[in-house]
Order: structure tokens, then C-alpha cells, then sequence
């Protein structure tokens, strides 16, 4: 897949690591309902000398799951550990993992609904007792033992809430779905990630960069670091409302931030199935992509701008998404 600068997943040249990362649950922008919980429930576990109770982070990706995994870690003072779904392969990796954890310490696993049902199945115990059931010997000497862990808190990130078994879920005491960002959130986040990446962005600049953002930090940070090449190369000493829009235009973003293939979605569901409803799968031929990616990625955000609607026969274009194109809708909607 070509690098889309509004794809909301990391992409190489992402900011890693702690430079642009919110360190503490103050410096997280947004979210206040999920904030204001954490802060009690980070408050009352030390308080009590507890790990923080299991939490499940779900949203879109690019919204701040794996920065809240690390701020959770650093608010509690303890270690975290970091894993995904796919890379735990087999029940004795994830033992190796839990055994060495420190009593407190931060499980963070990313992509959880990607864990295999044998690994799962490890979890389970370890997540309800802190226990780790493992089988010694073979034939008709194996037996089962039980060895107990220190307490850990397991943050489980994921972006495909419905890949998840429902044992999994039901393991978490808390889950926090994280929304789209308000612009002005995003204006915020854009003004306090300039000075570190050695810029500086105009209040109106940062403002139309946030807009053109799709409500997700990681695509708002990437459109400031695109501007910051606009404006070097223009010699200008800050980013000023024009580069941001030159930086727009340059991207092909339009006026809502929706790209190129964006738009391409929704012409082909109008223009080729009559404005659907038209099957994922259907759809995704008709890209020319992946359709877990397009569920993924691409969906969230036109359902949420109110352009296509999930329906059990297939996705629908509202008639936002034809007066967004410049048609007459066939129908109403
Ligand atoms: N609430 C926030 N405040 C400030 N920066 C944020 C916030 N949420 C995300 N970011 C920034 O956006 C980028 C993507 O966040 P990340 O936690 O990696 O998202 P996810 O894990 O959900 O894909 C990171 O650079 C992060 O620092
Ligand atoms: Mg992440």
C-alpha cells in the first residue's frame, strides 16, 4: 500500500519513541471522560498499594492508545512491558513474558484481538488470579501445575473491537473507547508538538491543519511535519496559515480532510452501485485493496463525518456524501 499521508496507521517517518508522546495523563489533549476515570482509578489503586484493575483501549488507530498504555505505566510508577497479538506466538512466549514481570508492572498488548486461542487461553488465569497454569511432562506423566505471578495490570489495545472473544473481553474491569478529536483539540496538540519538532506554527495555521485532520493526533502530527518542509522551502521562518494550505492543496486534502481515496470510496459506491448498499468485500475489489483495511482505516472516519453508513446488506452513501461530491442524491437518505 502507498504511504497515504491521512492513513491513520504508523507509517515509517512517524515521530517514535518519546519525543512527541504525552508523558503524563495532564499532558493527554482530549478524552476528558477516559482522563478524568484513569486519574481515580490510578489514584485509588496506589493508594490502596494495588496494580491498576485490566484496561481495554479501543479506537481507530492513530487516536492515542499506545501514548495512554505508556502514560498509565508512568502515573502508577512502574515498568511497562510492551507485546502484541501476533508476536506472543505461542502459550510458553507469553509465559516467559509474565514470569518476568514485577509486581505492578504494565502489560501493554497491542492488536490483543490478534492472539492466537491457545495463548488466550494462558491469559485467562493470569488476568483473573495471577496465575500461570503450565504443563510438566509428557504422556501419561504430565501434570499440571500452578505458579503464581506478581500482580500486573494487562492494557489490551485493539482497533477491531468485534475480533475480540467475548472470555477476553469480559476479563477487562475497564474499557475505554477513545473518540475522534474535536479541531480544537487538534489545533492544541499541533501547537504543543511544534516546538519539538523544532518549529513554530501560527495559532490560524495549526487551526487548519487540525481541521483537515480526520479527529487523529498521529495524521495531525504528519500534516505539521509536512508543513514544516512547506515552509523551510519557502524560506519562511514559521508555519503561517498560507503554508498550511499549501500544504492542504499540495496533499490533495480537501476542505473536511478527506484525500484522494477517500473520495474515490464514495464515488465508487455512488457511481458504480447506485449508492450502494455495496458488500465490503464488493468494495474493496472494486479498490483494488484489502478490505479488513478499508473496515479499518478508511470507514471510521466517513461513518463518522456521516458519508457512509454500516448496514447488514452492505455500506450505504448518505446523501452528505453526494452533496459532499457535487451530486444530486438519486434518493433519500
Ligand atoms: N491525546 C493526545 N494528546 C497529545 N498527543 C497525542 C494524543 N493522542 C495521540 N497523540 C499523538 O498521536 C500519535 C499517535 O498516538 P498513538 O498512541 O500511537 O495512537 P494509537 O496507539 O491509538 O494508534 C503519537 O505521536 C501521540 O503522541
Ligand atoms: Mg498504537
Amino acid at each position: 500500500m502507498v504511504n497515504r499521508i491521512t492513513a491513520p496507521e504508523r507509517q515509517d517517518g512517524d515521530p517514535t519513541g518519546r519525543t512527541l508522546r504525552p508523558q503524563s495523563l495532564a499532558e493527554f489533549v482530549g478524552q476528558a471522560p477516559i482522563r478524568e476515570r484513569l486519574q481515580v482509578y490510578i489514584q485509588a489503586a496506589k493508594a490502596r498499594r494495588e496494580p491498576l484493575d485490566h484496561v481495554l483501549l479501543l479506537s481507530p488507530p492513530g487516536l492515542g492508545k499506545t501514548t495512554l498504555a505508556h502514560i498509565i505505566a508512568r502515573e502508577m510508577g512502574r515498568e511497562i512491558k510492551v507485546s502484541s497479538g501476533p508476536a506472543i506466538e505461542r502459550p510458553g512466549d507469553l509465559a516467559a513474558i509474565l514470569t518476568h514481570l514485577s509486581p505492578g508492572d504494565v502489560l501493554f498488548v497491542d492488536e490483543i484481538h490478534r492472539l492466537r486461542p491457545p495463548v488466550e487461553e494462558v491469559l485467562y488465569p493470569a488476568m483473573e488470579d495471577y496465575k500461570l497454569d503450565i504443563v510438566v511432562g509428557e504422556g501419561p506423566h504430565a501434570r499440571s501445575i500452578r505458579l503464581d505471578l506478581a500482580p500486573f495490570t494487562l492494557v489490551g489495545a485493539t482497533t477491531r473491537e468485534g475480533l475480540l472473544t467475548t472470555p477476553l473481553r469480559d476479563r477487562f474491569e475497564v474499557v475505554f473507547r477513545l473518540d475522534f478529536y474535536e479541531p480544537e483539540e487538534l489545533a492544541e496538540i499541533v501547537a504543543r508538538a511544534a516546538p519539538r519538532i523544532g518549529c513554530v506554527v501560527d495559532r490560524e495555521a495549526a487551526r487548519e491543519l487540525a481541521l483537515r485532520a480526520r479527529g487523529t493526533p498521529r495524521i495531525a502530527i504528519r500534516l505539521l511535519r509536512r508543513a514544516r518542509d512547506v515552509a523551510q522551502v519557502g524560506g519562511m521562518d514559521r508555519i503561517t496559515t498560507r503554508a498550511a494550505q499549501e500544504t492542504l492543496a499540495m496533499l490533495g486534502i480537501d476542505e473536511l480532510g478527506l484525500d484522494a481515496l477517500d473520495r474515490r470510496i464514495l464515488e465508487i459506491v455512488i457511481d458504480r452501485f447506485e449508492g450502494g448498499p455495496v458488500g465490503l468485500e464488493t468494495l474493496a475489489s472494486a479498490l483494488g485493496e484489502d478490505p479488513n483495511t478499508i473496515a479499518d482505516l478508511y470507514e471510521p472516519f466517513l461513518i463518522s463525518l456521516g458519508f457512509l453508513r454500516r448496514t447488514p446488506q452492505g455500506r450505504l452513501a448518505t446523501d452528505r456524501a453526494y452533496t459532499h461530491l457535487g451530486r444530486t442524491p438519486t434518493r433519500l437518505l
